[in-house]
């Protein structure tokens, strides 16, 4: 059986603390999208670790991980990482591998994403990693994969700065290099992860485009980027704050309002700890949007939901989420495509009442406040989706399941 694990809003969601937790059922977990855009945190006996592409299964010294055919990979920033961990005491050597189909970033194309978006008239506001560039070659037919490496032609046609970046991580990287495909057929029996990027709104064809990443971030992505068919899918999981972030530009329709939601929206930053992995920028905040949640549903045919952080909430009396926007003298209930829409919604809130308990500590749903049981299960009426999952801290340990996803599917 297999789990796939996405961000249902604008990344960040708590995607990594997730997959660490599902991993221990797992034999092998596999990153499908992003590169070193991305930035996954894991907290373990009060010890915190922020990956960037190697998957977050790693942490599990008995499993495997692989970075998917769908990844864009800056050699410099992976072996960077594993150096990271093998110094913190995670041996990788023997069980950390690449599909020989992923493609690479070169320093070329982060100078180029850096000076592109500082160019355009509506930046974007990148994670200046080189990962639009890098989707974008690829698309032209011009990227260099893993498995260019051991073709000295396509190494001598190379520029010589892109040549002599790659000289001294050539080996090590053909080391690391799998058919994934075929390896993912042989383990079929096995219990397999797969672990978005980003999430549902900054993916390519499913967010707030332009202002979105360049990868398949959406569930359909993990079967392109780990190379196997749709039909071998069998859970999709959507991973969701009780509130929403976003990072970068871009419409935000459910964004705290600077001048009359200000101290709000410093309370849930801080409280959450809402700053970037990869970047250090202050993640905006704002309510939970339901109707993005809701397409995100619709979208990926979620078969489950995870909401990440409901401790944020804890003190307050009074908890609002987003149920519809006010375009105009229209009410939208539907995520609309248009940028320009988006970034005329007004929210329409939805009041709930605070609990004012410490909800950290709780190890089963039962025990949880009835006024953040209703919080829950509203959300699993308005989006049609099962809440199998909800995290109450940022622990490994702070995380109830209510279905545990691993056990949801029967076998054939
Ligand atoms: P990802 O990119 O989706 O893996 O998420 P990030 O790691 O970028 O950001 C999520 C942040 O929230 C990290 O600092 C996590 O340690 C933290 N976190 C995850 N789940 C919870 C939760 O339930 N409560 C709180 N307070 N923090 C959480
Ligand atoms: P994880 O996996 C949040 C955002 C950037 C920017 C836009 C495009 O940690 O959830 P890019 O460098 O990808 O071309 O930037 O996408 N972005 C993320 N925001 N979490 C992420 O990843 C992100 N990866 C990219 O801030 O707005
Ligand atoms: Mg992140």
């Amino acid at each position: 059986m297999n789990i796939v694990v996405i961000g249902a809003q604008w990344g960040d969601e708590g995607k990594g603390k997730i997959v660490d937790y599902l991993a221990n059922d797992s034999q092998i977990i596999v990153r499908y999208a992003g590169g070193a855009n991305a930035g996954h945190t894991i907290v373990c006996d009060q010890v915190q670790y922020a990956l960037h592409l190697v998957p977050s299964g790693v942490l599990h010294p008995d499993k495997t991980v692989i970075l998917g055919s769908g990844m864009v990979i800056d050699p410099a920033a992976l072996f960077e990482e594993l150096s990271m961990l093998e110094s913190r005491g995670i041996a990788t050597k023997g069980r950390v591998f690449i599909s020989d189909r992923a493609h690479l970033v070169l320093p070329r194309y982060i100078r180029i994403d850096r000076e592109r978006d500082a160019m355009r008239q509506n930046p974007i506001g990148t994670t200046g990693r080189g990962i639009g560039v890098s989707y974008a070659l690829k698309s032209e037919r011009e990227g260099i994969r893993i498995a260019d490496l051991g073709w000295q032609e396509k190494m001598d046609e190379l520029e010589q700065e892109d040549r002599e970046f790659l000289a001294p991580y050539r080996d090590r990287l053909q080391a690391l290099a799998i058919d994934i495909s075929s390896y993912l057929y042989q383990h079929r029996n096995e219990q397999v992860l797969f672990e978005g990027a980003q999430g549902t709104l900054l993916d390519l064809d499913l967010g707030t485009y332009p202002f979105v990443s360049s990868g398949m971030s959406c569930a359909a992505g993990a079967a392109i980027g780990a190379g196997i068919g749709p039909r071998a899918l069998d859970h999709i999981l959507g991973v969701f704050k009780a509130y929403s972030t976003r990072v970068g530009n871009g419409p935000f329709p459910s964004e705290f309002d600077s001048d009359s939601e200000d101290a709000l929206c410093c309370f849930i930053r801080t409280a959450g700890r809402e700053y970037g992995v990869t970047t250090g920028r202050a993640r905006r905040c704002g309510y939970l949007d339901l109707v993005a949640l809701r397409y995100a549903c619709i979208s990926n045919a979620l078969d489950s939901l995870v909401m990440t952080h409901l401790d944020v909430y804890d003190t307050l009396d009074e908890i609002k989420a987003c149920v519809a926007y006010q375009i105009g003298d229209r009410l939208v209930e539907n995520f609309p495509a248009s940028v320009a829409m988006l970034a005329n919604a007004r929210p329409v809130l939805r009041s709930f009442r605070g609990w004012h308990e410490d909800l950290s500590a709780l190890q089963s749903y039962k025990d949880f406040p009835s006024a953040a049981s209703a919080y829950i299960e509203f959300i699993e009426r308005f989006c049609e989706t099962p809440i199998s999952m909800v995290s109450v801290g940022y622990d490994r340990n702070q995380t109830i399941i209510r279905k545990n996803p691993w056990k949801e599917t029967v076998l054939s």
